[in-house]
C-alpha cells in the first residue's frame, strides 16, 4: 500500500528509482513520481497512472539529472488518483519534498491549523500535511533534522516517510512508524525502501527500521536514532532471495509463476521443519502443559490469510480438540472478545504489516493472550510484535492475489495442528506417522498439478466459462473452506462476482440466484461427504447450472455423472487434500482472467499490502 524508495549516491538517481519503483508497484499503481535534488533545486516529476507512464515522460529517468532523490508509487487514500495528488508533496515554501506511505489520522485538524498560519495547500492529500509541517518548522529552526523531529512529534497515525530538503543536497531523512521501511547499505551509495525487491539488485544488504525510528544519511554515511532522538546502532541483515526471485523469469505474469513455485515454496517450508521423522518447529514454545489449559485458540488475519484460518480451524479443532475460532482481524478488535492468558491468538500474514492484522495481534497481546505469528516476510511488524513466530518459506511474493503464500501457510497450519496435537497426545502414532509422510510428499504431489496435461484441463474450461457473470462455488466442510479461497480469486483478479457456500447451505437462500448457465465450482474432494456434493450439484443442474466439478482422480468417473467439466487432483492423506484442491482453482482464476483481458498481477482497486484500516 504505496512503496517507496530512496537514493543517495554517486550515479544518476532518477533511472535507479524509477526501477527500484517497478518492484514496489505490487504495493500500489494508481500514480507514481519521483522528486531528484538537482544541486540546487527539487525537481519532481509525477503522473497518475502505472509508472510507466512517468517512465515515458521522464525518458526512463534520464531527463531528470541528480545523485540524490526519492521515490513513490501510490495506492490512494486521501485524494483521487491524479497528478496533483501524487507523491512527491513539496511544503508551499518548496523547500521540502515528502514521500508517505501510510495514513495520517489527525490530517484535518493540522491542515486547518497549518492553514491559519498562511500556509497554501494544493492537494488532497494527507502527506501534504506532513510536508508543510516539516517546512512549517524548517522556517522556524533552520534544522532540517529539528524540523523533522518536531513535525512527527505532532503527527498521529501510520508512517514511512522519505525527506529532501532544498537547502541540503547530500541528505535524506527518514522515519518509520507502523509502515515497513529498510535501509540498503551500497558501496559508496545508500538505499531507503518499503520492501527489500526495491533494492536487491544493489545490495543484499540491510537494516529494519523499528517503530519510531530515523535514519538520516548520504551516499557515504548513515546514523540511526531511536523515537527519543538518540543514536542507535542497527544489526545488518543478509537477504538470502535470489535477484530472480523477484523478476517474472519467462512467465507472462507473477501470478502464474508464483502458482507454478507452489512445490518449491513448500518444499522450503516443510522440509527444514521434519527432522528423522518428527516435526521440529524451532524456537517455538508450546508446551503440552501450557496446551493443556489453552481453553480457545483464536485465528486472526485478513483476506486470503483468513480463508487459511477457516481451513484451520476444521485441521486444529480435529487433531488437537481445543475450540477453534477464525476471526477477520478487521473485525476483531471491535468485537470485545473474550481473551485472556488462557488463550492462544494465531496470526496469519504473508506481508506482515496488514494494518488491521498488526492492531489486533497488539489488542490480543494487551488483553493478555500468548501470540505466534505466522508470516511470509522476515522483520516485518507482525513478526517482530508476536511473542513467536513461525516463517512460511514462500520467497518473494509479487502478484497481489496470493498464491503460494496462501500454500505455505497452510502447510505451517499443518505443521503445527500435528506439533500440538503430539504435544497434547490427541493424536495417535501411526496417525502421526501419515501426517509426516504425506507432508514430505505434499511437494511432489503439487507438483502433479501442475502438470501440462492438468494445466490444459484448466485452460479449455476457463475458455469455455470466462463469459459468465455470475460463479457459485460450493463444497462441503474443508472443501467449502477451499471454495471461499477461490472466489476470492476470481473476485480478485477476473472481476467476475462470484460467491462461495457450503453446498449444504445453498439451498437456504442462494438457490434462488440459480438460473440457466449460471456457472458452479463444485469442490467434492471429501469422500464421506461425496454423495452429499453430489446431490447438492444434482440440485443447481436442475435449475440450469453450469457445474465445474473438481474432485479426486479416482471418484472422477462418479463425479462426471453429474458435472459438465471435471478438474482431477491426485488423492493423497485426506486432511491435506486441501493443498491441491486450491490448485487447479487458481489456474482457473489466472486463466479466465487472461480470457477476459484483466491485468492479471494489478488488478483494479487491490494492493498486496493493505497498510490501511
Ligand atoms: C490484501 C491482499 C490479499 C491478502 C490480504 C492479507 O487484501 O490483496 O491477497 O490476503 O491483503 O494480507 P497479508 O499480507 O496480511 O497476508
Amino acid at each position: 500500500m504505496c512503496g517507496i524508495v530512496g537514493y543517495a549516491g554517486k550515479r544518476q538517481a532518477a533511472p535507479i528509482l524509477l526501477e527500484g519503483l517497478s518492484k514496489l508497484e505490487y504495493r500500489g499503481y494508481d500514480s507514481a513520481g519521483i522528486c531528484i535534488h538537482g544541486e540546487k533545486s527539487l525537481q519532481i516529476a509525477k503522473a497518475k497512472g502505472r509508472l510507466q507512464v512517468l517512465c515515458d515522460q521522464t525518458e526512463n529517468g534520464n531527463a531528470v539529472k541528480g545523485i540524490i532523490g526519492i521515490g513513490h508509487t501510490r495506492w490512494a487514500t486521501h485524494g483521487a488518483p491524479s497528478d496533483v495528488n501524487s507523491h512527491p508533496h513539496l511544503s508551499d515554501s518548496g523547500k521540502i519534498a515528502v514521500v508517505h506511505n501510510g495514513i495520517i489520522e489527525n490530517e484535518a485538524k493540522l491542515r486547518t491549523q497549518l492553514i491559519a498560519k498562511g500556509i497554501q495547500f494544493r492537494s488532497e492529500t494527507d502527506t501534504e500535511v506532513v510536508a508543510n509541517l516539516v517546512g512549517y518548522y524548517y522556517e522556524k529552526t533552520g534544522n532540517f533534522v529539528t524540523a523533522v523531529r518536531k513535525a512527527v512529534s505532532r503527527i498521529e497515525g501510520s508512517y514511512a516517510l522519505g525527506i529532501l530538503c532544498e537547502d541540503l543536497p547530500d541528505t535524506i531523512i527518514a522515519v518509520k512508524k507502523d509502515s515497513p521501511l529498510i535501509f540498503g547499505y551500497g558501496e559508496g551509495e545508500n538505499f531507503i525502501a518499503s520492501d527489500v525487491p526495491a533494492i536487491l539488485k544493489h545490495t543484499q544488504l540491510v537494516s529494519y527500521l523499528e517503530e519510531g525510528e530515523m535514519v538520516i544519511f548520504n551516499a557515504s554515511s548513515v546514523r540511526f536514532f531511536d523515537g527519543n532522538g538518540d543514536p542507535v546502532e542497527k544489526k545488518r541483515e543478509q537477504i538470502t532471495w535470489e535477484l530472480d526471485a523477484a523478476e517474472r523469469g519467462g512467465y507472462d505474469h507473477f501470478m502464474l509463476k508464483e502458482i507454478f513455485e507452489q512445490p518449491k515454496a513448500l518444499r522450503d517450508t516443510i522440509s527444514p521443519r521434519i527432522q528423522k521423522g518428527e516435526i521440529v518447529l524451532d524456537g517455538i514454545d508450546l508446551s503440552a502443559q501450557y496446551l493443556q489449559d489453552v481453553r480457545k485458540i483464536y485465528l486472526v488475519a485478513c483476506g486470503s490469510a483468513y480463508y487459511v484460518s477457516v481451513l484451520a480451524k476444521y485441521i486444529i479443532e480435529k487433531t488437537c480438540r481445543i475450540p477453534t475460532e477464525a476471526v477477520m482481524a478487521s473485525e476483531f478488535r471491535y468485537a470485545e472478545p473474550v481473551i485472556d492468558e488462557r488463550n492462544l491468538v494465531i496470526i496469519i500474514s504473508q506481508s506482515g504489516e496488514t494494518a488491521d492484522t498488526l492492531a489486533a495481534l497488539r489488542e490480543a497481546k494487551r488483553l493478555g493472550a500468548k501470540t505466534l505469528a505466522i508470516v511470509n516476510v522476515v522483520g516485518s511488524a507482525i513478526a517482530k510484535t508476536a511473542d513467536q513466530t513461525i516463517y512460511t518459506w514462500a520467497g518473494p511474493e509479487i502478484a497481489v492475489a496470493t498464491t503460494k503464500a496462501f500454500s505455505t501457510q497452510l502447510a505451517v497450519v499443518y505443521l503445527l495442528a500435528a506439533y500440538m496435537a503430539r504435544q497434547l497426545k490427541t493424536m495417535d502414532e501411526e496417525t502421526y506417522r501419515a501426517w509426516v509422510t504425506g507432508l514430505e510428499q505434499l511437494p511432489g504431489e503439487a507438483e502433479k498439478v501442475l502438470t501440462a496435461e492438468k494445466v490444459e484441463a484448466v485452460q479449455y474450461y476457463a475458455s469455455r466459462y470466462y463469459g459468465h457473470h455470475d460463479a457459485f462455488y460450493i463444497g462441503r466442510n474443508v472443501d467449502s473452506a477451499i471454495c471461499l479461497e477461490g472466489s476470492l480469486k476470481l473476485k480478485e483478479v477476473a472481476y467476475l462476482h462470484s460467491e462461495a457456500y457450503p453446498a449444504g447451505e445453498l439451498k437456504h437462500g442462494p438457490i434462488s440466484l440459480i438460473e440457466n448457465g449460471t456457472l458452479v465450482v463444485a469442490l467434492a474432494t471429501v469422500e464421506p461427504l461425496f454423495d452429499k456434493t453430489m446431490a447438492n450439484i444434482r440440485e443447481v443442474k436442475a435449475r440450469g447450472a453450469d457445474v465445474l466439478c473438481v474432485t479426486l482422480e479416482d471418484m472422477a468417473q462418479e463425479a462426471q455423472k453429474q458435472g459438465d467439466g471435471i478438474l482431477t487432483i491426485p488423492r493423497i492423506l485426506p486432511v491435506l487434500q486441501p493443498s491441491l484442491s486450491l490448485i487447479p482453482l487458481q489456474l482457473f482464476s489466472y486463466y479466465v482472467a487472461l480470457n477476459r483481458g484483466c491485468d492479471v498481477d494489478k488488478p483494479r482497486n487491490l494492493a498486496k499490502s493493505v497498510t490501511v484500516e
